[in-house]
Formats: structure tokens, sequence, C-alpha cells
């Protein structure tokens, strides 16, 4: 074996060939192409060079003066059973090559090789294998998504929720995960369907208040060929996509009115019909579906339809906010430092004692993804191995629990900005909101009708919004 590839990412093509001149030239035609290539001689140098160079393709001839190109294949297929083959056999001896096919060569080259025809064996031969190796990472993948994702915390109230969970997987009800943002709504949503005998079949999702109301109802019914201008083959909705397994309906609180008629349909009857067609579909769906409005709320503001939300909530889960759980912070804080250790590649962190106690301090109005956040900036800033106070950024942000947020709220530099622009500005808002409803509140001595015209808002969205923001 000669050692004179070129260094590159790719993987190289093996060539085994004990005639000089042909290895040559398969060698030019090979590297022309932008390949990189490994030449051995015979066996046993193609043997080590399976080993140290963890070729793509192996192109052999069948002949050798030691070995033969049947013990190569055999001894790639011993490497990596997915490790395409190619033999070449000399003008004449097809039975070799039938023999080698059987062995489990992909194909074969008659000599004289044409170059062109080798070509176009080893760009099959490397597309089989990029497909191979897709195949594996989505089968791995799915693995993962079916296997139940861990749930961090042993706070009394969470065992709870888990206990419902469990007890909702078993069955083929509708569940209602109520939580604020940032609770682990789809977290919840994800094990309950991986521990639900559906685990084998899709968890589909879709967020009702990130689609406009006017695709909303294609994307979760599917549409017919020529529905409307631009639908130019059939669509299958999510309700399709999500037969024999689990649909997961995030944001429901968000659904238009216009909708809920149809998806109480959807839930109650599992029929619908595809927008544009007349044909009625029978789906077997569980649904889990998640909010963080106060549904009740919006039935009494009547923005919501009771009938849908009684259907909705009949196996009602409410995921707890992280501050009614602080016993929960240090541990979801380690599980994270450890998280982004490993994906930053870093050495593992300590948390300071001051540290963990301003964590623990803190409300966490953006709850689980909040902390997840705060710890994965903390994880980039430091510089040594323990997590400090400064590294938190946390003094600068709104309310702790010991102290109640006050009127200091003050410059930009106090603003929270951690999350994405919407979770940021949705973050931000809500704190506003909350404010200034409970300085109206005490400005008002607590009674909602003054607050209200203080607010200069209707006395029935005053109401809603106190519900909202659990201040009743
Ligand atoms: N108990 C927990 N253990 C581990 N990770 C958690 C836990 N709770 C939440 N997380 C993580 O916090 C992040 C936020 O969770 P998730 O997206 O499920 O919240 P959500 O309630 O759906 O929020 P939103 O209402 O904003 O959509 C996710 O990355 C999730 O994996
Ligand atoms: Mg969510």
């Amino acid at each position: 074996m000669s050692g004179r590839a070129r260094p590159s990412a790719d993987p190289p093509i093996l060539i085994v060939e004990d005639r000089d001149s042909l290895r040559a030239m398969l060698r030019h035609a090979l590297e022309a192409q932008g390949h990189t290539v490994v030449e051995a001689r015979d066996q046993p140098e193609a043997e080590a060079a399976l080993v140290a160079t963890n070729p793509a393709v192996v192109l052999s001839d069948l002949r050798l003066t030691e070995g033969d190109g049947f013990g190569v294949l055999r001894a790639a297929k011993d490497h990596d059973p997915q490790l395409p083959v190619i033999v070449m056999t000399a003008f004449g001896s097809i039975q070799d090559a039938v023999a080698a096919m059987k062995e489990g060569a992909l194909d074969f080259l008659a000599k004289p090789v044409d170059p062109d025809h080798l070509m176009l064996m080893v760009e099959r031969a490397l597309g089989q294998r990029r497909l191979a190796t897709e195949n594996m990472i989505l089968k791995d993948e799915l693995a993962q998504r079916r296997g139940a994702p861990h749930i961090v915390g042993d706070d009394a109230k969470l065992k709870q929720v888990s206990q419902s969970l469990h007890r909702a997987a078993a069955t083929d009800t509708t569940v209602l995960l109520e939580g604020e943002s940032g609770t682990g709504k789809e977290l919840f949503a994800r094990a309950l369907h991986a521990l639900s005998p559906r685990n084998d079949g899709p968890f589909v999702a879709i967020n009702c208040a990130a689609i406009p109301e006017t695709l909303l109802e294609t994307e979760l019914f599917g549409y017919e060929k020529g529905a409307f201008t631009g639908a130019g083959q059939r669509k299958p909705g999510k309700f399709e996509l999500a037969h024999r397994g689990t649909l997961f309906l995030d944001e429901i609180g968000d659904l238009p009115l216009s909708l809920q008629p149809k998806i109480l349909r959807a839930l109650e009857e599992k029929r619908f019909e595809r927008v544009g067609g007349t044909a009625t579909l029978q789906v077997d769906v569980r649904v889990v579906a998640a909010t963080n409005r106060n549904l009740k709320a919006a039935v009494a503001a009547r923005q919501y339809r009771e009938d849908l939300f009684f259907r909705l909530s009949v196996f009602p889960i409410l995921i707890p906010p992280l501050r009614d759980r602080p016993g929960d912070i240090p541990m979801l804080a380690r599980y994270f430092m450890e998280k982004f250790c490993r994906d930053l590649n870093k050495k593992p962190l300590a948390l300071s004692p001051a540290a963990e106690e301003e964590l623990c301090a803190y409300a966490w109005p953006g709850n689980v993804r909040e902390l997840q956040n705060c710890i994965e900036r903390a994880a980039i800033l430091t510089e040594g191995e323990t997590i400090h106070p400064r590294h938190l950024n946390l003094s600068f942000r709104g309310p702790t629990l010991a102290a109640p947020a006050d009127e200091d709220g003050g410059p930009w530099s106090r603003i929270d900005l951690s999350g994405t622009l919407a979770e940021a500005s949705r973050r931000t808002l809500l704190e506003v909101e909350r404010r200034k409803i409970e300085q109206a509140l005490t400005e008002a001595g607590g009674n909602h009708g003054r607050a209200a015209e203080i607010l200069q808002i209707g006395y029935k969205t005053f109401t809603a919004k106190l519900r909202e923001h659990r201040l009743e």
C-alpha cells in the first residue's frame, strides 16, 4: 500500500490491483474527478488499508498475486457490511463476476476498464453509501424520538404531573396541557406520546398560533388538487399524517373562532374532509393540546367555544411554573450545565454556592426555558471551572422571589433579552402588562372597575387579563 492520498475530509476509494500500470491509470482517472485514492497491490495490503483508511468504496481486481479479490471482498464486508465493493474481471471470466456478486459485491467491471463506465459505477456506489449513512442517522433520530424525553425535577407537584401523564398515556383520551410559557408543555406532550402504546406511530406537532388563520385549515386537514389557486396537487394535513400516532395541537388557545367547530368535529368523530374535497376521512389519532392561555377565561370572554373547551379538557394536566417548585431549580441548572458542556466540548462546570442562591431567588417568569437560556449563556461566558453570579447576569433582571418587583424597572440593561426575538418581546410585554395592572389595582384600592377605567380597557378584558396573569 502506498499512502499517497491527498488530504481530504472525504473517505478515499481503495484500489486493489497488482499491475502497476493499470493501478496508476485507475488512480489518475479517479483523482481527475476529485476523488481521494488509496492503493494496494494484494490482499494483505488491502486488508491493512481497510483498517487504516476506512474507504468509502473498494475497487478490486479478482486475481491478485497474493490472495485474491474474493478475499478482499470478504475482508471488506467484515470490516463494514455496508461498504460497496466493485470487482474487476478479465474479459471472458463472467462466472467469477457473478460469483463475486453473490458474495456481496455491488457490481463488476470487465477489463479493459472503460474510464467512463468506472466513474458511473463509483458515483453509484458513493450514492448508495450516502443513503446507507443517512438511513442510519434517521434511524438513530427516530429511536431517540421514540424514547421518552428526559424530564428533570423531583418536586412533589411535578411528580403528580408525571403520574397523571402515565395514567393518560395508557388511554386514548384527549389531554390538555396547561402551563405558562417555557414550563415544558411540548416536552410533556412528547413524553406522553413516547409512553403511550402509539409510540411506534408518528408524533405530529402543529402550532396554532404560528400559522396564519387562512392557512391553518389546510395545514390541519390538507387539501385536494385544485382546491384553490396554487393547489397543484393533493396535500395531506396534520390530522392525516398523525394517523395511528399523536397529534400535538400547540397553543390551542389561539385557535381562531372560525376553525373551532371543525376541530371539535374532528376531535369528536375523528372524521374530516380535506379542503376542496368531498370524501370523509376517518383517522385514528390521539390529540394532545397545549395552552398558556387560561381557556376558561377565553370562554367567558366569548373568544372560545365552550363545547370545544369541554371537549379539550377531558383530561387536563396543569404544569406548575418554575417559581412554584424552586427545589427543582438547582437540579435543572446542573442538568443544563452538563448538557451544554457536552455540546460545547467543555470540561464539566461547577456552580458556586452564591450562584446557586441567586438562581433559587429569581422568579423565572420565562420558566424552564429561561433557566436553560441563562445556563447556556453562563456556560459560554465562564472561562474557569465554576459558574459565579456574574456569569448569570441575574441581578439586572426583574423580579426575584425574595423581593418582588417594585418601581425601579429602569434602564434597558435591566431587561432580559435572552431567547428568540419572539420570546424576549413576549416576556417583556407580559411583564409590562402585569406591572401596569398591579399598579392600577393599587391605585384603585383593589376595585376592579376603577382599575379597568384607569387602564382604559373594558371590564371583561380586565378580568380576563387578571386571570391570565393569575392576579385574581
Ligand atoms: N422538567 C424539565 N426537564 C428538562 N428539560 C425541561 C423541563 N421542562 C422544560 N424543559 C426544557 O425547557 C424548554 C422549554 O420547554 P417547552 O418548549 O416544552 O415549553 P413550553 O411549555 O412548550 O413553552 P411555550 O409555551 O413557550 O411553547 C425545552 O428545551 C425543554 O426541553
Ligand atoms: Mg411550546
